[in-house]
């Protein structure tokens, strides 16, 4: 039987009458637009990550996008990301038309490397661009957080903001100088997704804009609603980056079980941890196991694993192999932002991201939900043991 990569209808299968009934529920309101919904999840994620305040929004694209916006920042200013995340984090900064200032990620847990970006800092220091660098966004990719005390440090030195992207990390723990806190709550403000796939997703689209910074939530607030804040006046330029009732109320149930769906993702990975020590295939180095950098320090979401995603050698060839034995995998990512055709006009080449590059050749993500079975886990390491064998 062939793996489902992702297995939504799973999840459905078991809070379809909970989510059933919430949606007869808001179809009966005809109220679909912000409401008490909206308000209510706001609060519920908000609370659950730890944030003072969370504003829902479109998707977690425009949430990026509002959040730099509440920060005023715009035309000719710079902000630092890293070149190996999925479009929206530079494509945010660009749409702004800011210059998205790329910084190459660390050999171990595919984040900002702080060192690089400590580099990167001191060599636009001397200089004159250095004026223009106003913020940073670090990305907590594959739902392990970035280093936030080594980049909120360097935030301080250098006077810039920090927007956290996490929009695959929502309720993902860190420990160190603020103590523990979760994605979205270590910078000035924090970005999520409920695109479907995300370990919290809706029947659509959907973000939010988590912050502990009462005026910034108020502009963001504003700023959704096309800088409105009385009707139909409109002191700034803002836009439609509404979230829908319906998808709130879906996202309101789905909240209550988040935890639990963490922990079953971390026992799919744990479970592909044992199997591939097994395998030998660790020791020959065709794999490498994806890096738990937080394990050790006594935090419950260490990872929430909303993609498990291994180093392979010949990675192009294992795909195909296991793709003809009904094994799903993907790329996150096959090609690094600053060599995208659409960023040329930035200049960069290759060679300029050398982590990038290598981990654009080398990552494949393998199927990681809590429906997925000891059975099919069996196969799919399987499946990679005939491979290099
Ligand atoms: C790292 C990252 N940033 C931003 C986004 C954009 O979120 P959305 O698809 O909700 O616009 C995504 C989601 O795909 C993402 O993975």
């Amino acid at each position: 039987m062939p793996i489902p990569f992702l297995d939504l209808k799973a999840q459905y299968r078991n809070i379809k009458d909970e989510i059933d009934g919430k949606i007869a529920e808001v179809v009966a309101s005809q109220r679909f637009i912000l409401g008490e919904e909206v308000q209510k999840l706001e609060e519920e994620v908000a609370a659950y990550s730890g944030a003072r305040h969370g504003v829902g929004v479109s998707s977690g694209s425009d949430a990026l996008i509002i959040s730099l916006m509440a920060l005023g920042i715009g035309e000719g200013d710079h902000v630092i990301t890293t070149p190996f995340t999925f479009f929206a984090t530079a494509g945010a900064v660009a749409r702004l038309r800011a210059v998205p200032i790329f910084c190459d990620i660390e050999p171990n847990g595919f984040n900002l490397d702080p060192m690089k970006l400590e580099e990167l800092l001191n060599r636009k220091l001397t200089s004159k661009n250095n004026a223009r660098i106003k913020a940073i966004i670090p990305v907590h990719l594959y739902g392990q957080l970035a280093d936030m005390d080594a980049i909120n440090a360097l935030a301080e030195l250098h006077d810039l903001y920090v927007v956290e992207d996490a929009a695959q990390a929502v309720g993902s723990e860190y420990t160190g100088a603020q103590g523990i806190k979760r994605a979205g709550t270590l910078g000035d403000m924090g970005t999520l997704s409920f695109f479907p796939s995300k370990n919290l997703g809706a029947f659509g689209d959907g973000g939010m804009v988590l912050t502990d910074d009462t005026q910034l939530a108020e502009k963001l607030r504003v700023l959704r609603v096309h800088g409105s804040q009385n009707k139909y006046i409109y002191q700034t330029l803002g836009g439609n980056f509404r979230l829908d009732a319906l998808q709130a109320a879906i996202l309101r149930i789905k909240l209550k079980h988040l935890d639990d769906w963490h922990r079953g993702r971390q026992r799919v990975a744990d479970g592909y941890r044992s199997r591939f020590q097994d395998s030998g295939l660790l020791e020959s180095g065709a794999v490498r196991l994806p890096a738990e950098l937080y394990r050790d320090r006594s935090i419950a979401h260490y990872h929430t694993y909303h993609q498990y995603v291994l180093s392979v050698q010949d990675r192009d060839r294992l795909q195909l192999h296991l793709r003809d034995s009904g094994i799903p995998t993907a790329i996150y990512y096959p090609l690094g932002l600053h060599l995208q055709e659409c960023f040329s006009y930035l200049g960069y080449k290759k060679g300029d991201f050398p982590q990038t590059e290598i981990a654009c050749q080398e990552v494949l993500a393998l199927p990681v939900y809590p429906e997925l079975t000891e059975a099919q886990q069996d196969q799919i390491v399987e499946g990679f043991r005939s491979f290099y064998s």
